[in-house]
């Protein structure tokens, strides 16, 4: 079995997952990191690997079943662990345009649209919960860190984005339930806002970088066994849910 934490980074390709792939690695930990087409993770695998880096790319759809199965299928059989899942990988479909009225108004919004965001947001995180769980369950600890967003607050909630919200809002609910059934098993369980940065999500005018972003995932990725579990989060500080 490897000696090192094993962590395992959804849409590292780009944006907030790189970051946090990258800073898992220089933690110590060996990344897997996951992207959809091979030619993007296998490049951003690359660039950390030249950098010394310990990452290996892995080619997943996280919408696609038979892809988190085969994935969880490699984590057994080459690493026989899995520490920390930080499902990062995330779509925003609905115009980014407030003009755009499919982007504001729950009450036009396309529900094919949504039902692809929580595929993504939401279902997909689910999935790879429940095939990479037991591993972490194996050797009774874990961290999952579910990269959520303030746009998913209830105590927040207003306009624009109905399917990203409600997808987020699903994941916030997924955090609380996972969280609650693995208590006493060692393994954390936490709902993260990176804040709004730049990537090709938050676009160019958003105030932080995706490193300053990706450093509350990387912080609730490596809580110790004291920390919170259950909770969401910017910075490691509190957020309501
Ligand atoms: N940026 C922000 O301001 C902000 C704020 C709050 C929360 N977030 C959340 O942070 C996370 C990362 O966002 P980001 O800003 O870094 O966005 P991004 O630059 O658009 O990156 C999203 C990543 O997710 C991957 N992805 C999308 N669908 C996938 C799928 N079906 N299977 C595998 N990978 C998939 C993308 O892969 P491809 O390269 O193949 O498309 C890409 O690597 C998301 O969950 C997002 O909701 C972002």
């Amino acid at each position: 079995m490897l000696a090192q934490k094993l962590a395992v980074v959804t849409g590292a390709a780009r944006g907030l997952g790189f970051s946090v792939a990258r800073e898992l690695a220089a933690a110590g930990c060996l990344v897997l990191m996951v992207g959809r087409t091979a030619e993007a993770i296998d490049q951003a695998a690359r660039e950390l690997q030249e950098s010394g880096h310990t990452v290996l790319p892995h080619v997943a759809d996280v919408t696609d079943a038979s892809a988190v199965a085969a994935l969880a299928a490699r984590l057994r059989r080459e690493f026989g662990r899995a520490d920390i899942l930080v499902n990062n990988a995330g779509v925003l479909l609905e115009p980014k345009d407030f003009a755009v009225p499919q982007s504001a108004s729950v009450l036009v919004v396309d529900p094919e649209i949504v039902a692809l965001t929580y595929a993504c947001n939401a279902l997909a995180p689910l999935r790879l919960i429940q095939a990479i769980v037991p591993l972490m369950r194996d050797q009774g600890w874990g961290r999952i860190v579910n990269v959520s967003s303030s746009m998913g607050q209830l105590a927040e909630m207003s306009g624009c984005w109905p399917g990203y919200r409600m997808s987020k809002a699903a994941l916030n609910a997924l955090t609380r339930l996972t969280a609650n059934e693995l208590d006493g098993d060692r393994i954390k369980v936490n709902a993260v806002c990176p804040g709004w940065c730049r990537t090709a999500m938050g676009g160019q005018d958003a105030p932080r970088s995706a490193d300053e972003g990706a450093r509350g995932i990387v912080w609730a990725a490596l809580l110790p066994d004291d920390g919170p579990s259950g909770g969401f989060f910017r910075d490691g500080k509190p957020l309501d849910w």
